[in-house]
Order: structure tokens, then C-alpha cells, then sequence
């Protein structure tokens, strides 16, 4: 455990494998029951606040959506005293309004993943049946939210984040019944970060960051998806990102 309390967690997902501009950075490779988390949790300061940074996929990128170790990064974070965390989720957006390049703060999500979603995984534990209506912390995306309009970045309020199993991406009839089930937003990480987070009591939100339309969606429905689109998206709107948690830590 470091000194000060760590005011934040950002865990950067495709395209942000660091916080820019991080003072003082501390790296500190931690382990826990679960085994590693994806790469060494970096701490420094950000206006005088303590921020930890932690690479979903490792900071060169070599665990896949679904190889991910959720419960090691979570737990690693709480270990070190975190207590809010702002998830960066790369996305499909479904909705219309929800086109590349758009940054979301999702209020609803669905899970199609069928990953681990627990740390109660064994016989004899605690079994815990967290309060998941609302699986983001509302305070924490209003600080956000009001984060970014000081920053002047246009962020969409809201909208359902459907989580996918990956790594490839999903068909067009997945998509439509997505769709039809009320997701906006689909990727493949938002999900068993957010209830590991809940169930260690920590308050967490995401900012999904649109990085092409979804399978079928958007004004050519039959363009296929090329990952050079995603990654150029990805370049530019996750630029964004930093700007607006040094807003939400200056308040
Ligand atoms: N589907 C799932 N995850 C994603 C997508 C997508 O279209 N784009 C970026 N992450």
C-alpha cells in the first residue's frame, strides 16, 4: 500500500496503453490470488492527485478480450487502496447517434459474455449477490459527464454497453438482435470489469470510446468492418480521454 490515497484508477483499453503526462510515476507489478494483472500498475499525479494507470490488454497489447485477467486487475487496484475507477472501453456504436469517433458514458449494460464474473469461485466462500440495476456508479458518471463539458469535449450521456465474448467481432444478425434488445454500444471488455468492481465496493464507469459502426449499422450497412478503420478512430478519439480525467481531478 502506497501513502496517499489514490484518488483514481483509469484502466486503458485498445488504443490507450498510458496516461500522458502522469507526474512522478511510480511502476509497481503486483500480484494477487488471481494471478497478475495485465501490466505493472503505474501511480503518479495528476493536479496534485494521486492516479493509478493500469493497460487492459497490457501495455503492447498481448491479451485479447478474452484472455484478460478481470479479477487481477480489479483486485490489484483495490489492494492499493482504489476506490473509483473510469473504465476506457473501445466500442461498436449501434445507435445513430453513436457513429465513429463518438465518446459515450453508458448507464445500462448487457452481458453476452460467458466469461468468470466473480470473485466468489469457490465452495465454503461468502457468496455474494451484488446490487447490479444500475451497474455504473451514477456519481461517478456525473463526474464525468460534467467533466467533460468542462473540457469541452462532447460526450453522449447514457446508452446500454452490450458486452461480447470476442475476439472477433459479431455478425450482422448478432448486431440486429443486440439492437432489438436495447444495446447501443457493443464491445468486448465492459464486462466482468464493472461487477468485479461492485463487488469489491468500487464505485466504476466506463467512457466507451466509438471506434466504427457495428456489423450492419451505420449509413453503408455493407461496408465490412477493416481494423485500419478502428485503429485510425481509436487514435483520434481517445485522444480525448486524458483531457477529460484531468477535468474530473481537478474538481
Ligand atoms: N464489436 C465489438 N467490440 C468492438 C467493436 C465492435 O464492433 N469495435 C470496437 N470494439
Amino acid at each position: 500500500m502506497t501513502a496517499a490515497a489514490i484518488d483514481l484508477a483509469v484502466i486503458g483499453g485498445t488504443g490507450v496503453y498510458a496516461f500522458p503526462g502522469l507526474e512522478h510515476p511510480e511502476r509497481i507489478d503486483a500480484s494477487t490470488r488471481w494471478g497478475a494483472p495485465s501490466s505493472a500498475i503505474v501511480i503518479g499525479e495528476v493536479n496534485g492527485k494521486r492516479v493509478a494507470f493500469l493497460a487492459r490488454h497490457g501495455e503492447l497489447h498481448t491479451f485479447a478480450p478474452h484472455h484478460v485477467n478481470y479479477r487481477a486487475n480489479i483486485d490489484a487496484l483495490h489492494e492499493l487502496g482504489v476506490r473509483r475507477v473510469v473504465g476506457v472501453n473501445a466500442v461498436g456504436g449501434i445507435r445513430d447517434d453513436m457513429g465513429p469517433r463518438v465518446l459515450a458514458v453508458p448507464d445500462q449494460l448487457i452481458d453476452y459474455t460467458h466469461r468468470v464474473s466473480s470473485f466468489c469461485d469457490a465452495e465454503g466462500e461468502a457468496v455474494l449477490h451484488v446490487e447490479f440495476g444500475e451497474p455504473y456508479a451514477e456519481s461517478l458518471r456525473r463526474a464525468l459527464l460534467d467533466a467533460a463539458h468542462r473540457a469541452g469535449v462532447d460526450v453522449v450521456d447514457g446508452g446500454c454497453y452490450g458486452a461480447t465474448q470476442g475476439p472477433r467481432l459479431e455478425t450482422r444478425a448478432e448486431i440486429a438482435r443486440m439492437r432489438r434488445d436495447g444495446c447501443d454500444l457493443v464491445g468486448m471488455t465492459g464486462m466482468p470489469e464493472a461487477v468485479l468492481a461492485r463487488e469489491r465496493g468500487m464505485e466504476y464507469a466506463c467512457i466507451a470510446v466509438v471506434a466504427n459502426w457495428a456489423a450492419g449499422c451505420g449509413p453503408d450497412p455493407d461496408a465490412p468492418i477493416s481494423l485500419a478503420e478502428i485503429h485510425a478512430h481509436l487514435a483520434a478519439a481517445t485522444g480525448h480521454v486524458p483531457a477529460i480525467v484531468r477535468a474530473l481531478l481537478a474538481h
